[in-house]
């Protein structure tokens, strides 16, 4: 019998919000918007934040890069807008059907490495101007990800990390993701990589998740009440043994979504956001 593989959790959480975000705001970006002062943060202001996103990490590349490596592309959104800037684009995707969705948006000119950064070999001889992470760094094996990345550039060549890291602060954040900020600080030291920018744009980024609060409030909370109590009255025992059954799962939801925890102030205590270009030795 052929052996399916597992499709992972979060990879479904993107590909569900791209479909979500592409139907109603007509968005294919997978990355977070960058709110400043004069955008009001409301769903509707999304795509404009996501473009200033865009708009701010590009605007950041060295004037000598012309071929960059998109590690984690999502739906090619990113790849998209730089090949139609003139740039070179490669991807790197381990998901099947957020590739698929790159493929579809950024042509057949682009091509994808499938798998995991940590696994895709590329020939000898292929080295790119710069290595892009764009909120994808967190994904990937911290230990060894500056070290492979590297090894792709020619020398002199540039790594862009835009991504949050987790701060020290006590507690518990029920906004998961990011490595640990300090853990990242040594790596990087150790990568002999030069800091040629280092910006933090926590306070900008961090009204993303006032969207997934209000998101949470005023659209999931609602649905779900509704559809539990559909549920509860006219199927009453299967309504009991279903809450019973996945009572640790319903709390979870209910902890991480409803609970209004999850909001730009505690992103803001809990996690760093972070833009750097990274140079390798000439
Ligand atoms: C939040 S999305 C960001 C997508 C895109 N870079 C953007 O800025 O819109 C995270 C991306 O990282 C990718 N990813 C997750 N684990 C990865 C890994 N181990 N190696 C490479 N990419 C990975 C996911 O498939 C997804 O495309």
């Amino acid at each position: 019998m052929v052996k399916t593989e597992k499709v992972d959790s979060k990879e479904v959480g993107l590909v569900v919000g791209l479909n979500l975000f592409n139907f109603f705001l007509g968005t294919k970006d997978l990355h977070y918007g960058l709110w400043t002062d004069d955008l009001e943060v409301k769903v509707q202001n999304l795509p404009e934040a996501q473009k200033r996103y865009s708009d701010f990490l590009i605007s950041h590349f060295p004037e000598d890069v012309k071929t960059i490596l998109d590690v984690g592309c999502g739906a090619g959104g990113l790849a998209t807008e730089l090949l139609s800037r003139g740039y070179q684009v490669e991807g790197v995707s381990p998901s099947p059907l957020l590739s698929e969705a790159a493929q579809n948006q950024a042509g057949e000119n682009f091509k994808i490495h499938h798998g995991r950064f940590e696994d895709v070999e590329f020939s000898v001889n292929v080295k790119f101007d710069m290595v892009m992470f764009s909120e994808s760094f967190q994904y990937i094996t911290l230990d060894m990800v500056l070290d492979k990345a590297q090894s792709l550039l020619r020398p002199g060549g540039y790594i862009v990390i835009c991504d949050f890291f987790k701060t020290d602060a006590k507690g518990k954040s029920v906004i998961g993701g990011g490595h640990k900020f300090d853990k990242f600080q040594k790596v990087l030291k150790k990568s002999g990589l030069k800091v040629l920018e280092e910006k933090d744009i926590t306070k900008e980024a961090a009204p993303n998740l006032d969207l997934v609060n209000q998101m949470g409030r005023d659209l999931l909370m609602p649905t779900m009440k509704l559809m539990a109590y559909t549920f509860k009255t006219n199927r009453p025992w299967l309504s009991k043994i279903f809450t019973w059954k996945f009572r640790k799962k319903l709390d979870k939801i209910d902890y991480k979504y409803l609970s209004g925890e999850r909001n730009a102030e505690s992103f803001a205590k809990y996690k760093v956001y972070k833009f750097y270009l990274l140079q390798k030795a000439g």
